[in-house]
């Protein structure tokens, strides 16, 4: 069975009441959880932490467990080189999420220290961009 990890970074754990104009008002719990309803086929883990060093172990941890990781970074996204080393050494195709539109909003969300160690990058579709 597929193997995939979602990983989010800091003040995710908040999602459904956290500046709901801009990421909705849906828990991700419950989101991961019709996830894991729709996609049957897939082995989907979760995992958030609001640490930084916390989110390069569980990284690390993937190197030899998952065949891919979907990557919300949240604002370590626009700070952070290690993450994006972290990316690159293990070796695991990531995906970088993100449920705004980081491109429409502050200049300072426009950089990403990740964006080019992953094979890809959704930004702006919702929640759904996990699904995608
Ligand atoms: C985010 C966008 C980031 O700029 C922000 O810091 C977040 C969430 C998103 O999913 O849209 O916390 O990654």
């Amino acid at each position: 069975m597929l193997q995939l990890s979602i990983i989010n970074g800091p003040n995710l754990n908040l999602l459904g009441t956290r500046e709901v104009d801009i990421y909705g008002n849906q828990a991700f719990d419950v989101f991961f959880k019709s996830l894991r309803e729709r996609f049957p086929e897939v082995s989907l883990s979760y995992y958030q932490s609001n640490v930084e060093g916390e989110l390069i172990n569980q990284l690390h941890q993937c190197r030899t467990t998952q065949q891919g990781i979907i990557l919300n970074a949240a604002a370590y996204s626009h700070t952070s080189i290690a993450l994006g080393d972290a990316i690159a050494a293990i070796g695991v195709p990531v995906i970088e999420v993100h449920i705004s539109n980081v491109l429409a909003r502050e200049e300072y969300r426009k950089t990403s220290f990740i964006a080019a160690k992953c094979k890809g990058s959704i930004s702006g579709l919702g929640l759904e961009g996990y699904a995608l």
